[in-house]
């Protein structure tokens, strides 16, 4: 009969948990700011805060603000700001004309954060949602997006970004074709060093929404379901960042974050490029909201939330936390 001071089993887990000092020696995954990029809201005017009512805690900022916000976030160890412009209903047309306007609002932005904060890296958005009367991130005719209309205008978006100072352009449009379009828009005028992070892996996903209200460019009409992929698709995934690392992407992206782990698994296992991942709006809305309600302790939450994707494969996070996070990791 077994004593029941000597069990039958010798390995016990548990050793390498006894301790705050030995689960730190043993840990395997680490989160820094280092890690984070910020995504920014701009709109225009001076000393404008507005409030997001899907996002608590975030705001529009004019670019005056926004240069505050991203000094302070960059100070914590931040590295990089993800842009995105409020545009104006009067400003928006069906061929997103605005946004390769050399003295636009995101033009405007991303050449005043890089005059005050020029180790700040900027990445600024390729898409028409923001900037289009469809709210589609492609050139919306008789109910279809035209792809290849598309790769035009992306191009001279991207070139724009970059003549403002842009570091590297992320196309977040899912077009086919855009990575090669863009590289080679680039290489043309001379931007050989601008990077390119191809938001690749991009599913038409339920957590935009909140992004949506924040820039007002939910679709006026249909979905984005025939470019942005299926969330059942996995394999999709690894064609689509193979095409873009193919085509001249930096920087591979899988967006949103939390429902596909094991997307950024998958991807952070088959490619060599850095690998992101996209927390977006509604995963941040649903940890802050939870939180407010009382139902979550916000710092534990989103710190676990973060360290899983880092954990899953992601080598930089972009998230609304970026500037919270900062913090509980600085102490
Ligand atoms: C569109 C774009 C979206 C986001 C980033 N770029 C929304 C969409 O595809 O409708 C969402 C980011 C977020 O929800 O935080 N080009």
């Amino acid at each position: 009969m077994t004593n029941a001071q000597q069990p039958s089993f010798l390995q016990r887990p548990r050793r390498n948990r006894k301790s705050a000092s030995v689960r730190d020696m043993v840990r395997e995954t680490r989160i820094s700011p280092q890690n984070l990029v910020l995504p920014l809201f701009v709109r225009d005017g001076t000393g404008q805060q507005e409030a997001i009512k899907s996002m608590p805690g975030v705001f529009r900022l004019s670019p005056d603000l926004l240069v505050r916000k991203a000094a302070t976030a960059h100070e914590l160890g931040v590295p990089a700001v993800a842009l995105f412009p409020v545009i104006a209903e009067d400003f928006k047309d069906q061929r997103a004309s605005e946004s390769a306007n050399p003295d636009g609002l995101l033009q405007r932005t991303v050449a005043q954060l890089k005059g005050r904060i020029p180790s700040l890296t900027v990445i600024t958005d390729v898409a028409m949602d923001p900037y289009s009367c469809d709210g589609h991130d492609g050139v919306y005719c008789n109910g279809q997006v035209d792809n290849d209309a598309t790769l035009p205008i992306l191009a001279e978006m991207a070139v724009s970004q970059a003549r403002a100072g842009a570091d590297i352009v992320a196309p977040s449009d899912m077009m086919d074709g855009r990575v090669g379009y863009i590289r080679r828009a680039l290489e043309q005028e001379g931007y050989s060093d601008i990077g390119i992070l191809a938001y690749s892996a991009k599913y038409a996903s339920a957590f935009y929404g909140p992004f949506r209200e924040a820039l007002d460019s939910a679709p006026r009409s249909g979905d984005k379901k025939t470019y942005q992929m299926d969330p059942a698709n996995s394999r999709e995934a690894q064609r689509e960042v193979a095409l873009d690392i193919a085509e001249g992407a930096d920087m591979v992206m899988v967006k949103p974050a939390l429902p596909y782990l094991d997307v950024i698994a998958a991807v952070r296992a088959a490619s060599t490029v850095p690998v992101a991942a996209y927390s977006v709006s509604g995963e941040y809305a649903m940890i802050r909201m939870a939180a407010q309600a009382g139902c979550l302790d916000e710092t534990a939450a989103m710190t676990e939330c973060l360290l899983a994707i880092k954990r899953a494969g992601a080598d930089c996070i972009l998230t609304y936390f970026a500037e919270e996070m900062a913090r509980v990791l600085n102490g």
